[in-house]
């Protein structure tokens, strides 16, 4: 039995320890749109990787299926051991969700609170943190997202980038061991994308599990492990950055890519963007 064990675990296997997230043939569909048409996607501990793809491809589905948002009809979808695919409860789904950070286009901030206040307030609230500690990893985490002077300040007195970097960090405070970016920089003006971008570049440098939707090419490029491309509910193709980006023979994903790099996201994420945040 000893041997058969052993052969199982071929050479080319994958720890399976190394891989925090995994998607196996997840198929969804809503009503009769099958939306997700057998997904697979991993994605070991402190990579980052990006999905791009047409609108409607499927993208921001697979992320919410990752934090249990919406549940797939078939397939497996396992993070950090749990088999999200399985929860049946709500509050499992919502102790799944306090280890799964996600950040979306649109921040939500509290409007009436502080900033410090948005970010203290899940912990606190949800974790039970003790205040003075958590208010502390705030303000650390307010200098890693480069707005420690705005900890008093209200969203609405903070710019589109500056609130989105607040979402951030509020997603941080949680502690996650990963956390899903879904198109964060798109409804920011431009002059503010990069400071975004740059916040989420140290994350990644930093050795946070990311996984990010995203039309910024350039960015993609320069900080993913892995890149999916996803068309009509499938991975069309996965692999480095240099595969997909400057190697792929296949026509759509050149067309796609192509399309977008020479649009504003190359000219407002380019190789020679300074830190606009020195
Ligand atoms: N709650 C829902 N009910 C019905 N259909 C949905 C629902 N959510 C998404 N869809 C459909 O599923 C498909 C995939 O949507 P999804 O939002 O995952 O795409 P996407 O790749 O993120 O697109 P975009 O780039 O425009 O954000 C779309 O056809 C969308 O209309
Ligand atoms: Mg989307």
């Amino acid at each position: 039995m000893q041997l058969e064990s052993s052969e199982r675990t071929s050479p080319m296997s994958e720890p399976t320890e190394t891989a925090l997230v995994r998607l196996e043939d997840v198929h969804l569909s809503f009503g009769q749109t099958q939306v997700l048409k057998g997904i697979d996607l991993t994605v070991n501990r402190g990579d980052a990787v990006s999905i791009i793809g047409p609108s409607g491809s499927g993208k921001s589905t697979i992320l919410r299926c990752i934090n249990a948002l919406v549940q797939p009809q078939s397939g497996q979808i396992t993070v950090g051991g749990t088999r999200v695919d399985q929860l049946t409860r709500e509050t499992e789904r919502i102790a799944l969700r306090k280890r799964v950070g996600i950040v979306f286009q649109q921040y939500n901030l509290f409007p009436h609170l502080t900033v410090l206040d948005n970010i203290v307030l899940a912990p606190t609230r949800i974790l039970g943190a003790e205040r003075r500690a958590t208010e502390v990893f705030a303000r650390e985490l307010l200098e890693k997202v480069r707005l420690s002077d705005k900890a008093k300040a209200y969203p609405g007195e903070l710019s589109g980038g500056q609130q989105q970097r607040v979402a951030i960090a509020r997603a941080l405070a949680m502690k996650p061991e990963l956390v899903l970016f879904d198109e964060v920089t798109s409804a920011l003006d431009p002059e503010t994308v990069g400071e975004v971008l740059w916040v989420i570049r140290d994350l990644i440098r930093e050795g946070m599990t990311s996984i990010l939707v995203t039309h910024e090419m350039r960015f993609a490029e320069e900080i993913s492990d892995t890149v999916v491309f996803t068309e009509n509910g499938r991975v069309v193709a996965s692999g480095t950055p240099e595969q997909i980006f400057r190697g792929s023979d296949n026509s759509r994903i050149r067309q796609f890519v192509g399309g977008l790099s020479g649009g504003r996201s190359a000219a407002r994420n380019g190789d020679a963007l300074p830190d606009p945040m020195p």
